[in-house]
């Protein structure tokens, strides 16, 4: 491995590609796919992946460095590929309101010059990872895709844009294309270290190193939190699901419960044997109040379940995060 153009220009065929291959999400579908014995190709440009998430399958995959704002290289590495999950994009919320830019290039031109690779390459399907945040801070729950989409972050903008273009590429180019609405996914491999990282990677950690995480505001908002298990199936079931049940459609992808940021930061504490309560911090710009899915588009189109509900996915996350970060008791 190493060099970074590395399948470039040698004409292997993948018959998977994932985007964004060394990211939480991305790196788990690589590794579900690399287990069913697929030929995959990941494209990462290690921004905000990391090396360490594809270090079980590097030997047995194509590992592509490369970025999505680089049009040519898009269409380089969507050449002799028939399915894409793209999942690459600078994520999070308050990363987009400190520096819209940044993601907006990412998550809307990235976007799109992966779509123009994938229809110059002749892509069957393209499942995107797309985002509960369309629907923003509007009244009516559980949220159902025939809601009109409220973005409020620059980051929901953003992962709407990229939904409609998918959508439009499906009805004039006849690219088949999924967009997978997630809801707050979490589990092993989420980055906790950043402070824009998913608010159950970071407390996990700063449990384990004994800090005090805080809530920015009343801990009252509503979650669905997603198990990363549950995403997985979700997008091979979206991948493998008849056109004309999916194709150019948008899915909520979550649980379809929801739970507050308090009840969460007390299951977590539970589990850790945390006994500090938390200290609370000013509202985060941009952030939605409530959260909750209502999954049965999914269930009807293509079958999906939730596998792992929140008490076994905090389990197995704690477990992971525990593991990971060396500290087998927080006491
Ligand atoms: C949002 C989107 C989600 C998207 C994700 C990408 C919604 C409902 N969800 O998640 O679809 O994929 O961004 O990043 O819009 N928090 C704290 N303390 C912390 C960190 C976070 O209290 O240290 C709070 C946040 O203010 C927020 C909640 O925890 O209320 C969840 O935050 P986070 O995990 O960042 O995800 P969302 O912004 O909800």
């Amino acid at each position: 491995m190493g060099h970074p153009a590395r399948g470039w220009y040698t004409g292997i065929m993948a018959k998977y590609l994932v985007t964004g291959c060394a990211g939480f999400i991305g790196s788990s579908l690589v590794d579900a796919l690399v287990k069913r014995g697929e030929t995959v190709r990941g494209l990462d440009n290690f921004e905000t992946g990391k090396r360490e998430n594809l270090d079980g399958v590097v030997d047995r995959m194509e590992l592509v460095e490369g970025d999505l704002r680089d049009a040519d290289a898009m269409v380089r590495v969507c050449r002799g590929v028939d399915y894409v999950f793209h999942t690459a994009a600078v994520a999070s919320v308050p990363r987009s309101v400190k520096d819209p830019r940044t993601s907006h290039t990412a998550n809307i031109d990235g976007t799109f010059n992966l779509l123009e690779g994938a229809r110059a390459a002749g892509v069957k399907r393209a499942v995107y990872s797309a985002s509960s945040s369309a629907y923003g801070d509007q009244p009516g729950f559980p949220r159902r895709e025939t809601m009109a989409p409220a973005p409020i972050s620059p980051y929901a903008v953003q992962k709407l844009a990229g939904e409609l273009y998918m959508s439009s590429f499906w009805q004039v180019y006849g690219l088949e294309t999924v967009n997978l609405r997630y809801f707050n996914i979490f589990g092993p491999r989420q980055d906790p270290g950043s402070p824009y990282s998913g608010v159950m990677a970071r407390f996990s950690l700063q449990m384990l190193r004994g800090e005090q995480p805080t809530i920015f505001g009343d801990g009252e908002q509503g979650r669905d939190f997603t198990y990363i298990d549950n995403v997985v199936s979700a997008n091979f079931l979206a991948m493998d699901a008849a056109a004309e049940k999916v194709a150019g459609r948008v899915f909520n992808i979550a649980c379809g419960e929801q739970y507050t940021l308090n009840e969460t930061y007390g299951a977590l504490a539970k589990l850790m044997d945390f006994q500090e309560p938390p200290a609370y911090g000013p509202s985060r710009a941009g952030d939605v109040r409530d959260s909750l899915a209502d999954i049965s588009a999914a269930r009807e189109a293509f079958g999906y379940e939730p596998l792992v509900g929140f008490e076994e996915g905090l389990r197995r996350t704690v477990a992971w995060y525990r593991e990971e970060y060396g500290v087998s008791s927080p006491k």
